[in-house]
């Protein structure tokens, strides 16, 4: 199974994708978690990609595609993957048509801009696992560790408000066309098209689960 989670910043798509990692067995692949591991290890991608994270823009199309067929060609997703934060433009879009990359579901977990701002501002994160925690919806069992390893949570570098009111508008802008791009896919009479499904992304974390996983079935 291929699946694409689409989302504005912190409508929950990290989060999600656990459960779905779990209960499907398909790897997920985050290109923003990607990044900032090429950030943290000071690799040439990672010194390119830095001072763009960090203002809340996007990194080049070029280099996102060029990362994301690398990871995929990798044994681990021949039987199927989920994208988290990818693609996030249109001709990321396209380049996956282009390669012949066919998508079972593309879901778009759906969140009011106001309340994206509060979510990640509580956000909280084990950096070498990606688990997410928020400080009032899904605190750790003891503060400022990791439930598993007992390592400190830290806060992202772009999760300050003045960021992520940059990246909402990024997504308005390039990443919400997307929406049109796969519903007109889906209205096509292309069989290969995948489906597209738009989940409402308020209320707890179990109910968006739910209603993702009647979705993929
Ligand atoms: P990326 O890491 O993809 O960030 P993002 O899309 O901005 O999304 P987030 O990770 O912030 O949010 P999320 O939807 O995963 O929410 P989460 O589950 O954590 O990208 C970062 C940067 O990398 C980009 O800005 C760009 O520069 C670059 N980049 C990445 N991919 C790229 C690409 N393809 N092309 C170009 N550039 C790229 O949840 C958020 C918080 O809410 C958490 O605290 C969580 O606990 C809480 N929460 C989750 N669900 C609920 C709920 N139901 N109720 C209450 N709280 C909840
Ligand atoms: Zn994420």
């Amino acid at each position: 199974m291929r699946v694409i989670l689409l989302g504005a910043p912190g409508a929950g798509k990290g989060t999600q994708a656990q459960f779905i990692m779990e209960n499907y067995g398909i790897p997920q692949i985050s290109t923003g978690d990607m990044l900032r591991a090429a950030v943290k290890a000071g690799t040439p991608l990672g010194l390119q990609a830095k001072d763009v994270m960090a203002a809340g823009g996007l990194v080049s199309d070029d280099l996102i595609i060029a990362l994301v067929k690398e990871r995929i060609a990798q044994n681990d997703c021949a039987r199927g993957f989920l994208f988290d934060g990818f693609p996030r433009t249109i001709p990321q879009a396209e380049a996956l048509c282009d390669a012949g990359i066919d998508i079972d579901h593309v879901i778009e977990i759906h969140v009011a801009d106001e309340e994206i701002v509060a979510r990640l501002s509580g956000r909280r994160v084990h950096e070498a696992s990606g688990r997410i925690y928020h400080l009032q919806h899904n605190p750790p069992a003891r503060d400022g560790v990791d439930d598993d390893t007992g390592e400190a949570l830290i806060q992202r570098d772009d999760d300050k408000e003045e960021t992520v009111r940059k990246r909402l508008a990024v997504y308005h802008q390039q990443t919400a066309p997307l929406v049109g791009f796969y519903r007109a896919q889906g209205a096509g009479d292309e069989n290969r098209a995948p489906v597209y499904t738009q989940i409402a992304g308020a209320g707890s974390m179990e109910d968006i689960k739910k209603r993702i996983f009647s979705v993929l079935g």
